[in-house]
C-alpha cells in the first residue's frame, strides 16, 4: 500500500500485477502456493507449500547448523563487556553486562561473524589506592596467607568505610571507627597511594602486581560458574603506556586544547568538553577508552565495536565516540571506518522497585546471589517426582547449578534490555511461564520422546536428509510447528539488528508453546509410517533448536530434569 501511494495507482491494481508476476516466477512457485488474488483493499496473502515446508524441515534435520546459513559477508566485531572494576567484589550490577554481552557474542559468532571478546577490566582505578593504603595500615598477615582474596576484599570494604561512610555507619563498625579516628587524613592518603601507583612508584607497583592475580582469580571463579570466557582481558592498565601519545595526537590534530591547566576535547555541538588530562597531569577514564579504540583499530581492524555498559554511561560513550570519529577523519583513518555502538541497559531493581540492595542497604554480592539461586533451585530439583527419577546427589547438584544459574541469566535476557527490571527469585524459578526452568524442562521433555521410543536420533536425521519425502505435513499443528521451528535464522538476524536477546527468548517460549499444542494433540511414538517419521523429525528438530537457542543465551541444559 505505501508503494501504491508512491506510484499513484490503486493498491488493488498494483496487487494484481504483483500477483501475476509472482505466480509466473518458478522461484516463487517452488516455495509458495499460487496466490489467489488481492484481499480487501489490496492485501497479498502468501502461503508456504506443504512440500516446501517439509523439505525445509528435512534439510534442517540433516544440518548441524539447523538450517542457518553462515553470513555471506561476515564482519569483525569486538565486544567489550562485563569489565568490572577489580579489587571490589563483583555485585548484582555486573550481571547485566556480563550476561547480555556473552549472549550477544555467542549469537554473533553463530551467525558467522568474526567475534573478538575483550573484558576491559577496571584494574587501574582508585580502588587500588584503598587496598594499598589498607595493606600498609591494617592488614592481617595470617588472614592474607590463608585466603588472600578474602583479606583484600576485607581491606577494600574497611577502607572504603573509613573514607566514605556517614558517621552513623561508622558508629556501627568499631574497627572502622577506630581506624578513622586514628587517620583523619585517610581520604587524602588513599588518593596519594593511587597517584603513586600511576607514577610508577616501585613499592606500589610491586604490590599491584602481587594483588592483580589474586583479584583476577576471584572474578575468574565467577566467570567459570557462569560459563563465560573471554578471548582477551586486556584491562585499563594495559593501555596506560599509550595515554601520553593519545593526548599529544589529539592536541596535534587540533581536537584537544588546554583550558585552565587541564586538556579537553572540544567538539561542535557538545556543551562540555571531554576531559582527557586533569590539571594535575592525571589521565581519565575517557583517555583510556580513546587509547583502547585506537589500539583495537590497529590490531584487530574491526568493522564494529560494541560496548555493553550501563545506560548511565551513555554521555561518556557519546563523547568518546564523537571524538574517535573526528580523530579518524583528521588523523587516524581506520578509526573513521568503524561503527561504535553503546548497547545500554537498565537497572536491576529489588522487589520494592528500588535499586536492588541487601536488607542492610549494601549492594548485593554476585557470588552470594548465584549461591542463593542454586540453593533455591536445589529445593525444586529435590522435590517429589524429580527425586524419584533416581538422580544421585552429584547429578542433582549439577542440575541445581544449571537451573539456578540459568534462571538468573534467563530472567535478565528475557527483559527488554533498555528497561529496569525487578529481580525476583520466586518468579524466575517458576516452572510455568517464560523462565529458564520451563525452557530447560521443555527440552528434556522433547528429547525424552526419542529416549522412550528407543529412537536413534542420528539415524533419523540422516534418513530424512537423504529422503525429504519421508517428511509430510498434514495436520495444521504439524504445519504450525514446522513454520515456527524454521525461524531460527530470521530470529537471530532480528536479535542482531537491535542487539536484543529478548527477541530470542520470546521466540523460544513461543516455540515451546507450539510444540506443546502439537504434542498434546497428536500421537508421536504411537503414530505409524510416514506420519511417525514426520512427527519424530519435528520433535527432534524442535529439541535441538530449543537446546541451541538456550546455548546461544549461555544457558546449560541438563539431560534430565
Ligand atoms: N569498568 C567500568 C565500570 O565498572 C566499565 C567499563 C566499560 N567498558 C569501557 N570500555 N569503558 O563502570
Amino acid at each position: 500500500m505505501p508503494l501504491a501511494k508512491r506510484l499513484r495507482v490503486k493498491p488493488r491494481d498494483l496487487a494484481e500485477k504483483l500477483i501475476a508476476r509472482l505466480n509466473d516466477s518458478p522461484d516463487f512457485t517452488a516455495v509458495f502456493e499460487p496466490i489467489e488474488g488481492p484481499v480487501g483493499p489490496g492485501f497479498v496473502n502468501v502461503r508456504v507449500r506443504d512440500d516446501a515446508l517439509a523439505r525445509g524441515v528435512a534439510a534442517a534435520c540433516g544440518d548441524a547448523r539447523l538450517g542457518v546459513l553462515p553470513l555471506a559477508q561476515p564482519e569483525t566485531i569486538v565486544l567489550d563487556y562485563s569489565s568490572p572494576n577489580v579489587a571490589k567484589p563483583m555485585h548484582v550490577g555486573h550481571i547485566r553486562s556480563t550476561v547480555i554481552g556473552d549472549a550477544l557474542a555467542r549469537i554473533l559468532r553463530f551467525r558467522g561473524h568474526r567475534v573478538i571478546t575483550d573484558n576491559h577490566l577496571g584494574d587501574w582505578g582508585t580502588q587500588f589506592g584503598m587496598i594499598l593504603w589498607g595493606w600498609k595500615h591494617c592488614r592481617e598477615d595470617a588472614a592474607y596467607a590463608a585466603d588472600p582474596t578474602a583479606e583484600l576484599g576485607r581491606l577494600y570494604r574497611l577502607v572504603r568505610k573509613v573514607v566514605d561512610a556517614k558517621p552513623e555507619e561508622l558508629a556501627a563498625d568499631p574497627v572502622a571507627k577506630e581506624l578513622a579516628a586514628a587517620h583523619p587524613e585517610a581520604g587524602r592518603e588513599v588518593l596519594l597511594e593511587t597517584a603513586k601507583l600511576h607514577e610508577g612508584d616501585a613499592e606500589n607497583r610491586k604490590l599491584w602486581e602481587e594483588f592483580m592475580p589474586v583479584c583476577r582469580q576471584e572474578i575468574e571463579r565467577i566467570y567459570q560458574r557462569l560459563d563465560i570466557e573471554f578471548d582477551h582481558t586486556l584491562g585499563e592498565s594495559f593501555f596506560q603506556p599509550l595515554l601520553h601519545g593519545v593526548v599529544e595526537d589529539l592536541q596535534a590534530s587540533g581536537l584537544a586544547r588546554e583550558s585552565r591547566g587541564a586538556i579537553g576535547v572540544f567538539l561542535d555541538g557538545q556543551e562540555t568538553p571531554l576531559l582527557i588530562r586533569k590539571a594535575d597531569g592525571a589521565f581519565l577514564y575517557a583517555t583510556t577508552d580513546l587509547a583502547t579504540i585506537a589500539w583495537r583499530a590497529e590490531h584487530w581492524r574491526p568493522d564494529r565495536i560494541l560496548y555493553i555498559v550501563d545506560h548511565r554511561q551513555s554521555q561518556h560513550f557519546q563523547q568518546v565516540f564523537a571524538t574517535a570519529r573526528s580523530w579518524g577523519c583528521r588523523a587516524a583513518k581506520q578509526l573513521a571506518a568503524m561503527e561504535l555502538v553503546h548497547i545500554a541497559f537498565g537497572t536491576v531493581l529489588g522487589e520494592d522497585g528500588k535499586p536492588f540492595k541487601t536488607r542492610a542497604g549494601d549492594t548485593v554480592g554476585l557470588e552470594a546471589l548465584l549461591d542463593e539461586g542454586v540453593e533455591r533451585a536445589a529445593a525444586i530439583v529435590g522435590e517429589g517426582e524429580h527425586a524419584r527419577q533416581g538422580m544421585d546427589e552429584a547429578q542433582r547438584k549439577a542440575v541445581a547449578e544449571a537451573v539456578g544459574i540459568g534462571a538468573i541469566k534467563y530472567a535478565d535476557l528475557s527483559q527488554n534490555r533498555t528497561t529496569d527490571y525487578v529481580f525476583s527469585f520466586d518468579k524466575m524459578l517458576e516452572l510455568k511461564g517464560n523462565t529458564a526452568a520451563y525452557m530447560q524442562y521443555a527440552v528434556a521433555r522433547v528429547e525424552g520422546i526419542a529416549g522412550r521410543g528407543g529412537i536413534d536420533r542420528e539415524a533419523l536425521r540422516q534418513q530424512v536428509a537423504a529422503d525429504p519425502t519421508a517428511v509430510e505435513l498434514v495436520d495444521p499443528r504439524e504445519r504450525r510447528l514446522a513454520l515456527n521451528v524454521l525461524r531460527l535464522a530470521a530470529v537471530l538476524e532480528d536479535v542482531e539488528s537491535d542487539y536484543r536477546p529478548n527477541v530470542l527468548t520470546a521466540w523460544l517460549f513461543e516455540l515451546a508453546g507450539s510444540f506443546s499444542s502439537f504434542y498434546d494433540a497428536l500421537p508421536v511414538l504411537k503414530a505409524e509410517g510416514r506420519q511417525r517419521t514426520t512427527r519424530l523429525a519435528l520433535a527432534d528438530l524442535t529439541g535441538r533448536t530449543l537446546r541451541q537457542g538456550l546455548e546461544l543465551l549461555g544457558i546449560r541444559v541438563p539431560k534430565q530434569m
